[in-house]
């Protein structure tokens, strides 16, 4: 039997950003927070480098913006960028405040600097502001969230429920547009539920699966972005897609990445002959910003044929090596590389979604009652290429504002009335998953050969063909068999796909992320790339 729940606020996802936003709301609120997997599903989990803010005395505001802006392409909101950047201190604090363990910094003897934690730097920082728990930040801001959230008894954490559709006034063919919910289907029962929400949450990461070669864990299909398309919301930039230059390339490594902050500390990118080549590509060399370096290696490995290139670390002390870099250390050891010896064979994969559903600075999507945060979401923030460490952040400073935003909102929004339960008499029990599968495959292998580092006008064309043929395939079977958490994602990332070749096809330029051979140069204004489903 599906069930009906009533919450105040219904926060799909349990990453940085749904986390932070439930534990910024007032204690007498009910909250849900939803997570598809396990609690650590999401990517942030996993995230290593760190979190970028103004923290040291000798950086400033202007210049963590103007980082930002360089790295972004000509593309990003300034506006965006100074409210995160602005925001970013007291984020960390609260970070701080929650007892988020990071990284204590020993001053040497006369250096009187205040601030007490190690900033390390990243591609396109000018300066030290990457505030980090060794190599593992992700984990240990997790945790600790995680653990304040579960020492609060107004939120209720929930495992393996995957949101399949937003419930909306015009869905439910109503007076008006307001979001009133979720359908989420609970891998324990099977069954679909109905959460009935005043505000509804999305904070369901990015959709970096959608290609073959991800850093990203299995859940980040875009799901919030196919979903708040399907209920009415703009989307913007999805061309963007960041691929990270350094993931580990050997057979068994899946999704293993080697933090940036490996050449924020010094770490030189080779070729298997051991020559340098950043040097040639861009005066900032290994330390340029992602979208530069990672078409270097790209150009680099398509002209002399080889499966990889090398990040060189062996020139630092050992135990600076192992005590920075405990969790890339201990990685590769595991396949026989010791990184204070030999060099970390690397190549290049999809890692970051820099385009979403377009939000305001508190969240707010183009569906009343909901909002959109972190990497789900287009803020502006990043323009047309992010700078490292500054997604986390965007994380942490929307999900405070959209928490604030719903405060203030109280007074305004009722509990929705008792809504429909999802209809599941059409359907029945799949007999053939392997379409699931042999889609997933097909989708993930033209978007990485068609839509990637390196795109052409015709290799668009091709994607998009195909895009089409899944989709209706995708549609049918949706429509005749029971969901199942592989399905929901398989029609998401189809989704956000033909969104993404959508939005590059219509891009008649070069700029950041974005590189294709037939517009090899950037045009003199840039314009972000807005779609529209209505
Ligand atoms: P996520 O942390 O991805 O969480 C998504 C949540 O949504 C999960 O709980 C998932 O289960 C849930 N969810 C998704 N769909 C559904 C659904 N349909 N129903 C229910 N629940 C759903 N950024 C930095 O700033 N600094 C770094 O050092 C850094 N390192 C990184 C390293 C790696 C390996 C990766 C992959 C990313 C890194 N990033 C880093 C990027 C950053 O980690 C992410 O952008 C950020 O963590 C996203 O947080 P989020 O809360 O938006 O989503
Ligand atoms: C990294 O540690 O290299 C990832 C940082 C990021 O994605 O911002």
């Amino acid at each position: 039997m599906s069930k009906q729940f009533q919450y105040d606020v219904l926060v799909i996802g349990s990453g940085a950003a749904g986390l932070s936003l439930a534990l910024n709301l007032p204690d007498h609120l009910r909250i849900a927070v939803l997570s598809k997997g396990d609690l650590a599903n999401g990517s942030t989990f996993w995230a290593q480098g760190g979190v970028a803010a103004v923290l040291d005395d000798t950086d400033t505001v202007q210049s963590h913006v103007e980082d930002t802006l360089n790295a972004g392409g000509g593309l990003c909101s300034e506006e965006a960028v100074r409210f995160t950047v602005e925001h970013s201190r007291e984020a960390i604090e609260w970070l701080i405040e929650q007892g988020v363990p990071f990284t204590r910094d020993e001053h040497p003897p006369g250096d009187d600097r205040s601030f007490e934690f190690h900033l390390t730097r990243e591609g396109g920082h000018s300066h030290r502001r990457i505030i980090h728990a060794a190599d593992a930040t992700g984990a240990a801001i997790f945790t600790t969230l995680l653990q304040r959230a579960r020492q609060r008894s107004n939120i209720t954490l929930l495992e393996q429920r995957v949101a399949v559709d937003l419930i909306t006034e015009r869905r439910l063919g109503l007076d008006g547009e307001r979001c009133l919910g979720a359908y989420v289907l609970d891998r324990n029962s099977g069954e679909v539920d109905t959460f009935g929400a005043r505000f509804t949450v999305l904070a369901t990461g990015g959709a970096a699966k959608v290609y073959l070669y991800t850093s990203n864990p299995d859940g980040a299909c875009g799901d919030g972005i196919a979903m708040a398309w399907r209920a009415g919301c703009r989307v913007a930039n999805l061309e963007f897609n960041q691929f990270h230059p350094t993931c580990l390339y050997h057979p068994q490594a899946k999704s293993f990445l080697v933090t940036e902050a490996l050449r924020g500390e010094g770490a030189l990118l080779r070729l298997p002959n051991g020559e340098r080549f950043m040097p040639r590509f861009d005066p900032r060399e290994e330390l340029a910003p992602r979208d530069i370096v990672a078409r270097a290696i790209d150009h680099e490995m398509k002209r002399l044929g080889v499966d990889c290139v090398y990040l060189d670390i062996t020139h630092k002390p050992a135990e600076f090596i192992k005590s920075h870099f405990p969790t890339v250390y201990e990685r590769c050891l595991t396949f026989g590389i010791d990184i204070t010896r030999q060099p970390i064979p690397v190549v290049p994969a999809a890692h970051y979604t820099c385009g979403g559903v377009m939000v305001d600075a508190r969240g707010h999507t183009d569906v009343p009652g909901l909002y959109a945060i972190g990497e789900t979401s287009f803020t502006g923030l990043h323009g047309a290429n992010r700078m490292a460490s500054n997604s986390l952040l965007e994380c942490f400073v929307y999900g405070r504002s959209a928490a604030a935003d719903i405060e203030a909102s109280l007074d305004r929004v009722e509990m929705p009335q008792a809504l429909p339960c999802w209809d599941a008499s059409q359907v029945t029990d799949s007999d053939e998953d392997v379409i699931i599968a042999h889609n997933w495959d097909e989708l993930r292998r033209f978007m990485w050969d068609y839509v990637g580092i390196v795109r052409t006008s015709k290799r668009l064309q091709r994607a998009e063909h195909r895009v089409r043929l899944l989709l209706d395939e995708i549609d049918e079977f949706y429509s005749n068999y029971k969901v199942s958490r592989d399905l929901i994602e398989l029609r998401n990332l189809a989704q956000v796909a033909e969104l993404m070749i959508r939005s590059a096809m219509q891009r008649k330029e070069s700029r950041g992320l974005h590189y294709t051979l037939d517009y090899p140069a950037m045009l003199p204004e840039a314009r972000d790339t807005i779609l529209s489903p209505l």
